[in-house]
Order: structure tokens, then C-alpha cells, then sequence
């Protein structure tokens, strides 16, 4: 009996002590502590080249603050330690001479490799400070997608004939993304435009006088994109060579070999 007068009597205090609460999460900023801000969340690295994960930080302290920036992966592993600007013991040998920490806590990394690729996570310390400040950011690191070429087993093609593949192939890039064009527009998948799964290949099926048009592709990564020239499928009918409307295009004169694919049919 007693005790549950005790237990009544404290919950007014619990109560209250659970509003405290609400109220601190709410206005964080009352609260004396690191506050970190970075304006881009996200960054896209080139190989090679630097990338500066740019964050600022502000306190009520003018204390050094010690800075601490981590990969993180399965397991994270430290990138570099600082109070200030000065690096804290030795950094590790994949790191050596490509790390700057900047007043403001952000990290510069030059000569990126495509191993840096990663979240970033950020922590700002200040001795008397009660709160640690904490970011992530994201870097992406790839390498520049080189001009693109369409390649086709034979640039003429027999109108009904079975299929046709176009590929599009570049020698360099990483994380490509491709698009088809026709006449500059965008191809999708339909029942006789066939895309493989990543895109690079299209194939059609039962060619029709409407595929007669010019074809190029598009390889886009985060960093870069690359077109390729335009290549001119030209389709034969039984009745010789037509335009991409249909309609006869010099015949005889501008198809070189109409005969040979009348014979063929
Ligand atoms: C940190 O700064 C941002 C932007 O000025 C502000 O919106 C946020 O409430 C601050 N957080 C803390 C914990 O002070
Ligand atoms: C941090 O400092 C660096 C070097 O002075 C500067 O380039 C960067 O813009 C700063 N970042 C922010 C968020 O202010
Ligand atoms: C950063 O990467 C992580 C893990 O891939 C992802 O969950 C998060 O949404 C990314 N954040 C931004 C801002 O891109
Ligand atoms: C592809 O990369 C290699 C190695 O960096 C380079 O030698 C070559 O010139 C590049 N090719 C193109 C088409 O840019
Ligand atoms: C496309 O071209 C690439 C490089 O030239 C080749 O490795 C690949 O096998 C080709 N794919 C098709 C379906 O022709
Ligand atoms: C296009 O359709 C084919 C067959 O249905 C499928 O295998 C392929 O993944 C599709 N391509 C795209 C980019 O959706």
C-alpha cells in the first residue's frame, strides 16, 4: 500500500522528467555542443583527381577541436586523426601524402582511387563541449567514360529479316548507363526492340522499313557522358531502297545493292 503511494506520488516527477526531455531533443541547439554542417551530402569524385568532403563546425568553445574521419565499411577504418589542422601519428600507406584537414574539419583527398568510394563519417570533439558532433557524407569515385561506338555486324539489313543487333561498346568508363537513341530519341523495350538487361545491346527483331534511320548511343556515369556518332541503318525492301518515311529515296541510284537482296528473298 505504501509503496503504491510512492509510486503515485513520483510519476508527476517522471512525467516531468520526460517533457525535459522532449524539450531537448526538439531545440538541440540549446544544448552546448559541436554542430557540424556540410552543404553537399553527396560528392562525385574523378580518379585522379581531389575531392573535399566540406563540412563547417560551430561551438561555444574556442578549443582545437580533434577531428576524426573514418570509411565506413564491414568493418571502418580510420582515414586520419587531427587536432586542428595537424595530423595525429602516422597515417596508413594508402593515405600517405593525399590528406589535408582544413580549419573548418574538412578533409581534402587528392589523387582519388576507386577504392575511396565510400560514406564518410565525420566526428568533431571538443574537450569541454558535452556533445560530439557527427556527419556522413558520401564520395563516389569513377573514371571518365571515353566516346562510345556503335558496333553492327553489317550496316544494310534485309527488312523481315530475324534480327539485328547494334552494340554499343566504349573503351573506358566506370558504372556506365546507356540509352539507345533513334533520330535522337529515346528507345525503350517494346515487343521488337529488344534492350539487354544493362542496355548496351539492341536488338531488333523482324526489321521493318521504319528501322531505316540513324541509331546512336548514350553512356552516362555519375561523372561524365559520352555519345557516340550516328550510324545509318539502311534497310532493304523486295522493292528496293526506301527512306525512313517509306517513301523512295533515289532507288536504284542511292542503294547499292538491291538487286543482290531481291535475289536474297
Ligand atoms: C545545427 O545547425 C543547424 C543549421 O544551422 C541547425 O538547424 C541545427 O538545429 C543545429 N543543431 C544543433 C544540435 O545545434
Ligand atoms: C572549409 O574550408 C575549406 C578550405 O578553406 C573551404 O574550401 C570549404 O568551403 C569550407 N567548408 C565550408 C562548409 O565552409
Ligand atoms: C550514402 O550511402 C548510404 C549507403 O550506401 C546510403 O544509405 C545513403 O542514403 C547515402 N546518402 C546520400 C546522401 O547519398
Ligand atoms: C583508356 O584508358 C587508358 C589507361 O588510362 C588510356 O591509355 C586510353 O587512352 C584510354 N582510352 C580512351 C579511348 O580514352
Ligand atoms: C559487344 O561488344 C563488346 C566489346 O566489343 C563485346 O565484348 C561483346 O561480346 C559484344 N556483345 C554482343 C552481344 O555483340
Ligand atoms: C527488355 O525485355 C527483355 C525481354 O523481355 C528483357 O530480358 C530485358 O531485361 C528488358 N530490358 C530492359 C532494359 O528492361
Amino acid at each position: 500500500m505504501k509503496r503504491e503511494r510512492e509510486a503515485l506520488s513520483r510519476a508527476p516527477g517522471a512525467a516531468g522528467f520526460v517533457h525535459v526531455a522532449c524539450l531537448l531533443l526538439i531545440h538541440p541547439g540549446l544544448l552546448e555542443g559541436v554542430n557540424i554542417t556540410s552543404p553537399v551530402l553527396l560528392i562525385h569524385g574523378t580518379v585522379g583527381r581531389p575531392a573535399l568532403l566540406s563540412v563547417r563546425y560551430t561551438s561555444t568553445s574556442s578549443d582545437k577541436p580533434v577531428v576524426k574521419w573514418q570509411l565506413k565499411r564491414d568493418k571502418s577504418t580510420t582515414v586520419v586523426q587531427s587536432i586542428g589542422t595537424e595530423i595525429i601519428g602516422n597515417l596508413r600507406p594508402e593515405y600517405r601524402d593525399r590528406i589535408r584537414i582544413f580549419e573548418n574539419g574538412s578533409l581534402l583527398i587528392s589523387h582519388l582511387q576507386l577504392s575511396d568510394e565510400g560514406t564518410y563519417e565525420v566526428e568533431i570533439s571538443i574537450t569541454d563541449e558535452t556533445f560530439t558532433g557527427e556527419k556522413h557524407i558520401n564520395l563516389t569515385v569513377d573514371i571518365p567514360i571515353s566516346k562510345p561506338h556503335v558496333v553492327l555486324a553489317s550496316s544494310t539489313v534485309l527488312e523481315l529479316s530475324e534480327h539485328f543487333t547494334l552494340n554499343c561498346s566504349h573503351e573506358n568508363g566506370t558504372k556506365p548507363s546507356y540509352t539507345w537513341l533513334k533520330a535522337g530519341q529515346a528507345l525503350s523495350n517494346d515487343s521488337r526492340l529488344l534492350l539487354s538487361h544493362d542496355q548496351k545491346v539492341l536488338t531488333i527483331t523482324r526489321v521493318l522499313m521504319s528501322d531505316d534511320d540513324v541509331y546512336s548511343c548514350l553512356v552516362e556515369n555519375p561523372i561524365s557522358s559520352g555519345r557516340s556518332l550516328p550510324v545509318k541503318l539502311t534497310v532493304y525492301s523486295e522493292y528496293g531502297c526506301l527512306g525512313a518515311g517509306g517513301e523512295p529515296v533515289g532507288a536504284f541510284t542511292y542503294c547499292d545493292k538491291p538487286m543482290e537482296s531481291r535475289a536474297q528473298l
